[in-house]
């Protein structure tokens, strides 16, 4: 598939989330098969205003395409944001996210409060195309509500107003992260655009992404929540895709290995103490599932150094493997 004018010849998608999909991780996503990733969402106003907190978070990661998200609902403001977006990053291409659901954001009319203004949706991405030099392209999810479900229209809409590529998570903002994502009204967007479609939403692993893909006929699949702790299921969606067999993860002290890894790019990327913050729901995540780890869980929550994760990871591969 191709993202306007960019080539995408791996169209595995990390999804963006904020809090989460820090350079770092991003980093080892990208290194692990992630073909495509996002930054975090940052506000177009903090951008214009300079917030340099919100600049950090756009930090472009080597190994994959990458976009930057913003999000907002002045045109005018969009564009300008986008320039800096831009600027800040070198990303590949910029992303309009419509579909945070969270009350801050989407009742105030930005993230997924643009699926109910469809008509400034519209003039803000023919605006940032304007003011940019690379692919816009958004995110959406199905509507509002399960009574204003208008993804069709909308996204013809995004396209018509020269969107290169839609993302559409198949859940309204209503359902937030919960019930079943719907992937057959994402196909039924696929049917209606000419413009690449990436679906979302529910993608857990090599079977849910076989089904995703037949069920949507879409262009490119996006993994969120299931990666958590879990880079891995790139590999296993990708093998899944091709037919392939699944030798499965590597073992523990691999996994840990990578887990310290991301660490270290972290604290190199915003610092020792930082990093040991976001290193505790991380580290948790890496060891989901391991027999026995709910002691080391246990410290992990109260990382504060570097030397506390080389130790925790050290006696975690000794006592656990
Ligand atoms: C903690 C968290 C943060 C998120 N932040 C963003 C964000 O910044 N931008 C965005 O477009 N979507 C965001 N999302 C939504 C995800 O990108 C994705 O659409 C959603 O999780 C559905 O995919 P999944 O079922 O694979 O998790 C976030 C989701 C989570 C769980």
């Amino acid at each position: 598939m191709r993202i306007g004018t960019i080539e995408v010849e791996n169209p595995l998608f990390l999804a963006p989330m904020a809090g989460v999909t820090d350079w770092a991780f991003r980093t080892i996503c990208a290194r692990l098969g992630a073909g495509v990733t996002v930054t975090e969402m940052v506000s177009s106003r903090a951008l214009v205003y300079q917030d340099q907190k919100s600049a950090k978070l756009l930090r472009k990661n080597a190994g994959s395409i990458c976009g930057a998200q913003i999000f907002g609902n002045d045109p005018d403001i969009m564009a300008r944001a986008a320039q800096l977006a831009l600027e800040i990053s070198g990303c590949d291409f910029l992303d309009i996210n419509m579909g945070c659901p969270m009350p801050k954001i989407a009742n105030s009319g930005d993230g997924c409060g643009l699926m109910r203004t469809p008509e400034l949706a519209g003039e803000i991405v023919s605006a940032v195309g304007k003011a940019v030099n690379v692919p816009v392209t958004v995110k959406c999810r199905l509507g509002w509500d399960k009574g204003s479900i208008n993804v069709l229209d909308f996204a013809k809409r995004m396209e018509d107003s020269g969107a290169a590529m839609i993302t559409v998570h198949g859940r309204t903002r209503s359902m937030l992260y919960s019930g079943v994502a719907d992937w057959d009204t994402i196909g039924k967007v696929k049917q209606c655009l000419t413009i690449p479609v990436v679906a979302n939403g529910d993608i857990t692993g090599g079977a849910a992404a076989v089904s995703c893909a037949r069920r949507t006929g879409a262009d490119g699949l996006m993994i969120g929540r299931s990666v958590f702790g879990d880079p891995w299921i790139f590999q296993e969606v990708s093998a899944a895709l091709k037919g392939e067999e699944y030798p499965g993860r590597p073992c523990l002290k691999d996994r840990v290995a990578v887990a310290v890894e991301q660490f270290r790019l972290a604290q190199e990327d915003h610092g020792e103490h930082i990093a040991c913050l976001e290193a505790r729901k991380h580290f948790a995540w890496y060891l989901r599932g391991v027999a026995h780890s709910g002691y080391y869980k246990n410290q992990i929550t109260s990382l504060t150094t570097m030397e506390d994760i080389y130790r925790v990871a050290k006696d975690v591969v000794r006592d656990l493997q």
